[in-house]
């Protein structure tokens, strides 16, 4: 069973969505349903299992309905159809009261544009999550100066959150998620407002955090290297229906159609796409190389091109100890060359 489970979920913005969502059962379309009587479809019959640890990422143009759809599964936001279950609960079920404590225990939210308290030090925000639990201040106090230590802020636990940068506050946010203790992390384009450095190292961060405290994430964006670099799997959303879901290297081999097909046209392949994909057994007309010149078969393609280049002799590719194939530079060509 998946840690959270979505399950026909539709979901129409206006006075009457019931009566709406028959009309796109009857067979009406987005803009159609918008136009006739200003209702607007942002979720479509989605299905999506995500699994305890993983970082799932959500792509998809604005409006495609991103934010709408993780909203649900802290229940943000009410379906007009379908369900959402967290480790086999009905959080669409749920009653109030066990719907926030489901939300203290298991769900933290890092917004875009940081939703921290103004009006708190650095310190409380981090704290928040434990004192509304009932936590003593002083275990909080720790808890919170040890992460505020983590994400790379110590010694601004009594400013507030105007005196910071963007990216402090960011990392602000990230605390205060880790903070909290909860096994689910929710993130809306939590990096999108950041320069592309601050972003990168924050996108390292979170990788590094993730391989130790193996949280789920469900991460937004719509930038395709930032899904493809920390995603393990990704789904992509077109006008409130998912088009695709799968490992960055589905979505980049195997776009489902030509919308994905645009999404990932520009993207940097030789660094998002690994040498096994390119592996092919080695030439028995060669001597096999010493296990020391092999390259790991997880690598990016891009940290073998400058050996590759004008060679004619396969790089040999080595996986737990022994030489398991090659790449040379007609397989590497033919990945990284545009498709269609
Ligand atoms: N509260 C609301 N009332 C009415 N329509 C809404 C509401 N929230 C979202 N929508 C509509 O639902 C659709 C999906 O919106 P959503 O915010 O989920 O998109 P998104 O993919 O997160 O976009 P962005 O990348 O711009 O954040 C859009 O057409 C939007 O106009
Ligand atoms: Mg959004």
């Amino acid at each position: 069973m998946a840690l959270i489970e979505i399950r026909g979920l539709s979901t129409v913005f206006g006075p009457h969505p019931q009566a709406a969502l028959e009309k796109v059962r009857a067979g009406m379309d987005k803009p159609g349903l918008l136009a006739t009587t200003g209702h607007v479809l942002a979720l479509d019959r989605i299905e999506l299992d995500i699994e305890g640890g993983e970082i799932f990422v959500i792509m998809g143009l604005s409006g495609s309905g991103k934010s709408t759809l993780v909203r649900h599964i802290n229940r943000l936001i009410d379906p007009t159809e379908g369900t959402v279950r967290i480790a086999g609960e009905d959080v669409t079920a749920l009653p109030i009261p066990a719907l926030i404590a489901l939300r203290r225990r298991r769900l933290a939210m890092v917004f875009q544009r940081f939703g921290l308290h103004a009006h708190r030090s650095v310190l409380d925000n981090v704290a928040y999550g434990l004192e509304i639990r009932g936590v003593p201040r002083a275990q909080r106090e720790n808890e919170a100066r040890a992460w505020i230590e983590r994400v790379g802020l110590a010694g601004v636990e009594t400013q507030y959150p105007a005196q910071l940068s963007g990216g402090m506050q960011q990392r602000v946010g990230l605390a205060r998620a880790l903070c909290a203790g909860t096994d689910i992390i929710l993130m809306d384009e939590a990096f999108s407002a950041l320069d592309p450095l601050i972003r990168s190292q924050l996108q390292g961060e979170l990788l590094a955090l993730q391989a130790t405290l193996g949280k789920t994430v469900v991460f937004i964006t719509h930038d395709l290297d930032e899904a493809l670099r920390i995603g393990n799997r990704i789904a992509i959303l077109k006008d409130g229906a998912l088009v695709q879901v799968g490992t960055p290297e589905d979505i980049l081999l195997r776009p489902a159609d030509d919308y994905v097909a645009a999404f990932v046209r520009d993207v940097n392949r030789a660094r998002a796409l690994r040498l096994h994909n390119a592996l092919a057994p080695w030439p028995q007309t060669h001597p096999l190389p010493a296990l020391a010149r092999a390259v790991d078969v997880d690598a990016p393609i891009e940290s073998v091109l400058p050996r590759l280049v004008g060679r004619s002799t396969p790089i040999a590719l080595r996986k737990d100890g022994r030489i398991v194939g090659c790449v040379d530079v007609d397989a590497v060509s033919a990945l990284l060359a545009p498709q269609g």
